[in-house]
């Protein structure tokens, strides 16, 4: 569907470009700071092979929907999913997916903004050699410190926030696809380097069998709905990230052979940082289950310990930053893209009154690690109510509509002419993921989580 509109909102010069700008949608703190912890807080290696099997069978099929979505669509999650089910003689209401996106979008940005913070936050310490010989506990009072301090973590959440909607105001490809072309390599290979130290100075093999050797006595409901909404989580998938990357992409790009390079990339990066995390956590009797803190609470005494440690800790601390932003900007983009169709915004005015809003909702996560510490809702701080709300209820519940457009209401043949695949073995099994196992299996999570069934 490629017309004058399409060349007015910009299209990625190619397939590496979107490539590169989906995996840098999928690679950020999710990888690196929310895959060890939640795998932490969840016994281990079941968590993680649960979670495994969801990029495969769940992910990746809704990866590919979301895509052709959004390129056959071309406009803002809201206006595409209304676009494309008047296309096929169903309600416009499959616009509220959209909708539901823009709102999820919102608030994950609030409080990934915050964390992305505490990562701008480490690099001034980094850089100020204060992990230099330090030792766990030291490592662990520093960071008590620095999240009990409401109005640091306020200046470096305002800061992240800037950066963000500064990118975010200026369009999508410029810069930021350049940027993601050099500081990814540099963050994959910084993780190895970190590898390396896990395997030759930490404790390689608990961390190694903490990770892969599922304990099935762990799982449960809540634990299985936590792997699933990371899955959508790290993936970027079920709020219209991915889709309003898809309407950039232009028309003779392959999709299943990009989704399938993007979903490898996210789980390689989430893998090794699991693989650096836990050597260094059982190394130095720390707990696994240390909640949001973990990375910060590990990584350090590694760079404290290894020579050169000082820079290669900068080094690490503003890559993650670059990693968090190059998934900021995708977080608030569906409704960036959205504000200004609907109001005619300009793209600035659009990402300073997002930016606003957004920055607001994010006081209340700094808030959640000093001064509201102990104001709960059934047990959970404001930080863990968003977290909880958008990782495992919203993004499953956008992938399952979204799977339930794509395999039921659309044609066969409008999904097979928009992966430009064949009708043979591969574009089959997809489908019958998608219609079946896919929904049924968000679904059955669903109601297990809720104690209904199971
Ligand atoms: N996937 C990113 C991460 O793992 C976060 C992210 C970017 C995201 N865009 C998203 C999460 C859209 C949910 C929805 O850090």
């Amino acid at each position: 569907m490629t017309n004058s509109h399409t060349q007015h909102r910009g299209l990625w010069s190619g397939r590496l470009a979107f490539i590169l700008a989906a995996a840098g949608s999928a690679v950020g703190l999710g990888n690196i700071w929310k895959f060890p912890y939640i795998t932490g807080e969840n016994g281990g290696g079941a968590f993680v092979l649960v979670y495994l099997l969801c990029i495969a069978i769940i992910g990746i099929p809704i990866m590919m929907s979301e895509v052709l979505l959004g390129r056959r669509g071309r406009l803002s999650p809201i206006k595409t999913m209304a676009l494309l089910a008047r296309a096929e003689k169903a309600p416009v209401a499959w616009g509220w997916i959209g909708i539901m996106g823009v709102v999820a979008g919102i608030l994950i940005l609030s409080y990934y903004s915050v964390i992305a913070g505490w990562a701008l936050g480490y690099v001034a310490r980094a850089a100020g050699g204060e992990f230099t010989g330090a030792d766990a506990q030291t490592i662990q009072s520093m960071f008590g410190g620095f999240v009990g301090d409401a109005e640091k973590l306020l200046g470096w959440h305002t800061l992240f926030m800037v950066m963000t909607m500064v990118v975010v105001a200026r369009g999508v490809s410029k810069g930021l696809e350049k940027a993601v072309m050099t500081l990814m390599p540099g963050l994959i290979l910084l993780l190895f380097i970190l590898l390396g130290y896990a395997i030759m100075k930490a404790d390689f093999a608990a961390g190694f069998s903490f990770l892969f050797s599922p304990d099935f006595s762990k799982l449960n409901g809540s634990v299985i709905l936590s792997a699933m909404g990371h899955a959508f989580f790290t993936l970027s998938l079920g709020m219209g990230a991915i889709m309003i990357y898809g309407s950039y992409l232009p028309d003779d790009v392959s999709i299943p052979k990009a989704v399938v390079t993007i979903a490898f990339l996210d789980t390689a990066v989430a893998l090794i940082a699991g693989l650096v995390i836990f050597p260094i956590v059982f190394a130095n009797g720390l707990e696994p289950a240390a909640g949001p803190g973990l990375v910060f609470q590990t990584l350090p005494l590694a760079f404290g310990q290894m020579s050169g440690g000082a820079i290669i800790g900068t080094i690490f601390f503003v890559m993650l930053v670059f990693a968090a932003w190059t998934s900021g900007i995708s977080i608030i983009e569906p409704a960036v893209a959205w504000a200004q169709e609907r109001f005619g915004f300009t793209r600035p005015v659009a990402a300073l009154v997002l930016g606003t809003g957004t920055w607001l909702v994010g006081v209340g996560t700094v808030l959640s690690f000093n001064l509201w510490a102990d104001v709960t809702l059934f047990g959970k701080t404001f930080f863990d109510v968003l977290d909880y709300l958008t990782a495992n209820i919203m993004l499953p519940l956008g992938g399952l509509l979204m799977a339930l457009f794509v395999g039921w209401v659309m044609q066969r043949q409008s999904s097979l002419d928009e992966l430009q695949m064949s009708d043979g073995i591969a574009y089959r099994l997809w489908y019958f993921l998608l219609r079946f196992v896919t929904p049924v299996a968000v679904i059955i999570v669903f109601l297990n989580a809720i104690g209904i069934i199971g």
